[in-house]
């Protein structure tokens, strides 16, 4: 892990209230495990603390996010522009494991789609994504998607794509034969608590990417704690990838 300096490349909307932050880093990046997370500086003299965002893309000195404004700290990062500066500590936590698997599905909720991109760029596996969103309008990143596997884009209102949730989509494909070896999810708590009982269903072995509130980023100042398999962890230091059967038990 490292702070690295960065030069903001683009910084645009791609969603309502949805942007994607691209940085040039000025030394070479380290390797990156899918799933890892980085904590961002904020512009503002009153944001002291850094803001945990997933690593979305990172290829040669680019490292790209995709960010939600959700408070402050969020809406001062869509005023960054072309050329300014800025820290990022990386790589962060532990990231997803069993990336040789054959056959890998993903399953993302909204913003959760996010780390599991990474997944899809750097993974050689036969892929099947399930990412679900709220609308069309506020879906992101399907056609990046496209580019490494097969996609099924879900939506809540049925404007695009599946209607309904990514884990009955994928349900529905097992029950038509398609068994994954691993499950990777991101996303909201339900959804991510209906995949767990998913993979117990059909004994899949499944990953769950999950968030809570940060402070450090670090393991430093146990913000980020959660029961996992009974005992406390740090979700940014221990995880923020656990394997399903650990966590909400
Ligand atoms: C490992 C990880 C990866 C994430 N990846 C993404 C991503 O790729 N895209 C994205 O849009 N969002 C992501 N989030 C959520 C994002 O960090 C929060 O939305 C953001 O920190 C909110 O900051 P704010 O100042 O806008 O909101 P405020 O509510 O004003 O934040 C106040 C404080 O609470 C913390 N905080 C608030 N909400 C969260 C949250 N959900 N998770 C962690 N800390 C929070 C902030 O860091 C800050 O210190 C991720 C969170 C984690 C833990
Ligand atoms: S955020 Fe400080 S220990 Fe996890």
């Amino acid at each position: 892990m490292n702070d690295y300096f960065g030069e903001v490349l683009t910084n645009k909307e791609i969603a309502p209230g949805v942007y994607r932050l691209d940085i040039i880093i000025s030394k070479p990046l380290p390797h990156i495990i899918p799933g890892q997370f980085a904590m961002l500086e904020i512009p503002r003299e009153d944001c002291i603390l850094r803001r945990p965002l997933g690593i979305c893309s990172a290829k040669n000195n680019v490292i790209s996010f995709v960010y939600q404004v959700k408070g402050e700290g969020t809406q001062s990062l869509t005023r960054l522009e072309k050329g300014d500066k800025m820290k990022v500590l990386l790589p962060l936590g532990n990231g997803f494991p069993n990336l040789k698997a054959n056959n890998i599905a993903l399953v993302g909720g909204g913003l959760g789609v996010v780390p599991l991109y990474a997944v899809a760029e750097k993974s050689d596996c036969n892929l099947s994504v399930y990412n679900g969103f709220s609308s069309k309008e506020n879906s992101i990143l399907t056609q990046d998607f496209e580019k490494f596997g097969r996609v099924v884009l879900c939506t809540d209102d049925g404007s695009a794509g599946y209607h309904g949730y990514p884990v009955n989509a994928l349900e529905e494909d097992i029950k038509k034969g398609y068994k994954p070896d691993v499950i990777f999810c991101c996303g909201p708590e339900p959804l991510m608590k209906a995949v767990k009982n998913l993979g117990a269903r059909y004994e899949i072995l499944t990953y769950l990417s999950l968030e809570q509130r940060m402070g450090c980023g670090v393991g430093a100042c146990l913000t980020c704690t959660c029961k996992v398999a009974g005992s406390n962890k740090r979700v940014c230091k221990d995880g923020p990838v656990f394997c399903s059967t650990e966590v909400f038990e």
